[in-house]
């Protein structure tokens, strides 16, 4: 059967006046887009009328299914495993994906992580895990396979064949300015996580001035736009709203946050992390239906830590997707800067805001993150937070350490981290778990 012939300009002007479209209209809109016979234009045209107009439920519902549809799937239905993922919409310092993987594999939970790059201000998983030297995370469907039947777990990045509506109209919402806006992220998401085949899903909703949705009663609501998507095609889906007003743990950039996951895993780590961590962890065990307690989850979690069980399985997940497995036991051998510069407080104050974003931004700046598509990353640069919200610091204490390529570029890190800092200010720290969020609703945490 073939379509009805679109006129794209007539959707373009309904939907910019407020009116819905069909969904078989959104699902007539992918496939022209993904075909290449609507050009990019029309698309970011549309694009940006949905940031103003929002899209009704059956809009978003039409417009996720399509997306899903027009790829494969990785098909892991005949796993005698739950398999669960865990998607974080961004942030900085944000390395939980590293420490959850094996540590939900050590539970007989498998965890196929698909994941992505930095993106502005943020970090990427899959750029942190190339910090390993050796590390692959182009893996094909099948050796993805593989992987995940030997260790229970696999990270990599999106394949060619997995959503390709989302990979082209990603790359155009990046430079249209059509990110922020909630039905276009959940569609975008929820389509690719649905491509994993998952039994369950937790969602890590970032909240506060770092975050890509800012405000904390926007996130519960794109936290509960997508929990009704997985929810609808079969995969519990529960979300946890976390703070993104600060940095998350002490270590930003990609080899230092490998070197702390490494501690973490080695049951050391900041607190932060590893609280947003376990609280991640338990999370997936109980959608994956392996717990039905959250006090029995949260043991059994710090358990596989305690033992030693998680970084065994890290080990043998950076040996066999290529890496040099060494680095667990000396992380000494990731790939070190030249530079080391401290930044100390020049007098007795309290730390009132450490703001995540400048942060990012002065770390994209020394080389660690991307501008443009193309640029290649400098895993050895990054920035180390020591101090918090709340902290008093005596003059001459360290606030932070960067590590650059020269002295000239540390420097003006050196300034981008003191002014993300502010001292003896108001004080209004979100909380770092703040709520859980299931198909039932929202409870404060
Ligand atoms: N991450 C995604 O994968 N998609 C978005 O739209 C935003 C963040």
């Amino acid at each position: 059967m073939t379509d009805p012939p679109l006129v794209v300009p007539r959707l373009i002007e309904r939907k910019r006046d407020g009116l819905a479209l069909a969904p078989e209209e959104w699902t007539a809109i992918v496939r022209g887009y993904v075909a290449g016979t609507i050009p990019d234009y029309q698309i970011s045209a549309l694009a940006m009328a949905v940031v103003f107009r929002g899209l009704t439920e059956p809009e978003l519902v039409a417009l996720t299914g399509a997306m899903l549809e027009s790829g494969d799937r990785f098909r892991l239905e005949d796993m005698a495993w739950p398999r669960v993922d865990k998607h974080s919409i961004g942030g900085v310092g944000d390395k939980t994906s590293l420490l959850l993987a094996p540590m939900l594999a050590c539970l007989e939970v498998a965890v196929p992580m698909i994941s992505g790059r930095g993106l502005g201000h943020t970090g990427g998983t899959l750029d942190k895990l190339e910090a390993i030297p050796g590390f692959s995370t182009q893996l094909s469907l099948a050796e993805a396979r593989r992987v995940l039947d030997r260790l229970g777990c696999v990270m990599m990045g999106q394949t060619p064949e997995l959503v390709p509506a989302d990979r082209k109209l990603y790359a155009l919402r990046d430079v249209t300015g059509t990110v922020e806006s909630i039905p276009l992220i959940s569609a975008s998401i929820m389509s690719k996580k649905l491509a994993e085949s998952l039994t369950g899903l937790v969602l890590d909703i970032k909240t506060g001035s770092g975050a890509f949705i800012t405000d904390p009663v926007q996130s519960l609501v794109l936290a509960e736009t997508m929990i009704r998507l997985g929810e609808a095609r079969g995969c519990r889906t529960t979300a946890l709203l976390t703070a993104m007003d600060r940095p998350l743990g002490v270590a930003c950039g990609n080899a230092v946050e490998v070197a702390e996951v490494i501690e973490g895993l080695r049951g050391g780590g900041p607190a932060d992390l590893m609280e947003v961590t376990y609280a991640l962890a338990a999370e997936m065990l109980l959608v994956s239906g392996r717990a039905t307690a959250r006090a029995d989850a949260r043991a059994r979690v710090e358990a596989v830590i305690e033992s030693g069980q998680a970084l065994d399985r890290f080990r043998q997940l950076v040996e066999v997707q290529g890496g040099d497995p060494r680095v667990v036991d000396d992380p000494g051998r990731l790939p070190r800067a030249p530079v080391w510069l401290d930044v100390v407080a020049d007098r007795n104050a309290t730390v009132t805001a450490v703001a995540p974003r400048p942060i990012g931004h002065a770390i994209v700046a020394l080389g660690g993150g991307r501008t443009k598509t193309d640029d290649r990353v400098d895993p050895a640069v990054g920035i180390l937070v020591f101090v918090r919200p709340g902290q008093a610091v005596t003059r001459g204490e360290r606030l932070a350490t960067i590590a650059a390529r020269s002295r000239d570029a540390a420097e003006r890190a050196r300034a981008s981290v003191l002014a993300a800092m502010s001292f003896d200010g108001p004080l209004a720290p979100l909380p770092l778990i703040s709520h859980r969020v299931t198909r039932d609703g929202v409870v404060p945490w």
